[in-house]
């Protein structure tokens, strides 16, 4: 009975060796491998497997985590808090990015509208394509017709504008935040019929593909008595003052000179896109210029189809 018990553990370790010197690649790798050489290799792929050694690591409260995913903070985030519990849970901003741009945090989506890391552009339709948030807010200084945004998203708008005011810059009203599928038929279509399908395109998202969808994106002007255009906002002094500032409210400008070739649009200075302070902060402080660069993403000049 105990032989039996040995036998069967015996081939079972055996067993156990030889998966993982397969996965190593070295199974047949030379004349060393014959069944001692392999039980020396799976003993070292055991201690350090090779997908271990091929990710960074990424901390959670200073334990390194090779998947944050499974600790329970994010968990009980992701199924209660907020996107900004959900990112606090990830050890902050920084931490978020790595762990996604690693390949370490399945359970984040950057395809999830409803989440203030969404990555929205022309390869990266809203799904559903019909989507919209909730619930809605109206900031304070708004022109007409500009809509509602999403409500977290409304209370940032309304700091940012409180704060730009503070500093002598002037207000800085919403003329455009939440577009429904049907209303970007309009507004693209309008831009085609206008400048014709190339220039229309660098200009307005085609229906679905837009960050209005999302309630995340707020198109902004400067108010001094009475208020500017969008077109007129990169040279105002607000214009000046939101490059500079924004992230500390959430918001990152989402279409900057010179990225054309990853976004696809041409430059909008007043496009503002909410993505919560503490990646904004890590968006920042790490210089970066795109989302698409911010979470590892391909460029996406032109829609695939
Ligand atoms: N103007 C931006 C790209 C939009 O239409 O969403
Ligand atoms: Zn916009």
């Amino acid at each position: 009975m105990v032989f039996r018990l040995f036998v069967t553990i015996g081939l079972a370790v055996a067993l156990i060796g030889a998966l993982w010197a397969l996965a190593d690649g070295s199974a047949s790798s030379g004349p060393g491998g014959g069944s001692g050489a392999s039980g020396a290799q799976a003993t070292a792929a055991i201690a350090m497997p090779p997908a271990a050694k091929e990710l960074p690591q990424v901390t959670l409260g200073g334990v390194v985590a090779a998947n944050p995913c499974a600790q329970a903070a994010v968990q009980a985030a992701l199924s209660s808090g907020g996107d900004d519990a959900v990112v606090a849970a990830f050890g902050g901003g920084a931490a978020f990015r790595a762990a996604v741009v690693a390949g370490n945090a399945p359970c984040v989506d950057l395809g999830d509208p409803a989440r203030e890391w969404v990555v929205v552009n022309k390869a990266r339709p809203l799904n559903p394509m019909t989507f919209a948030p909730a619930p809605f807010g109206d900031p304070a200084l708004v022109v007409d017709g500009a809509g509602s945004l999403r409500a977290d998203v409304s209370q940032a708008l309304d700091q940012l504008s409180a704060a730009a005011s503070g500093g002598g810059i002037g207000s800085i009203a919403l003329a455009s935040g939440y577009r429904s599928y049907d209303t970007q038929v309009q507004t693209y279509s309008g831009q085609v019929a206008q400048y014709g399908q190339a220039q229309g395109d660098a200009l307005s998202a085609r229906p679905g593909y837009s960050e209005h969808q999302t309630g995340l994106a707020a198109d902004v002007v400067s108010c001094a008595g009475g208020c500017g255009s969008i077109d007129s906002f990169g040279g105002t002094p607000a214009g000046a003052w939101v490059a500079q500032n924004a992230w500390q409210y959430g918001f990152i400008v989402r279409y900057v000179a010179g990225q054309t070739p990853v976004t696809g649009y041409d430059p909008e200075p007043w496009h503002l896109r909410y993505i919560g302070v503490a990646l904004a902060t890590a968006y920042h402080d790490g210089g970066f210029s795109t989302l698409e660069q911010f979470f590892g993403l391909a460029a996406a000049p032109a829609y695939l189809g």
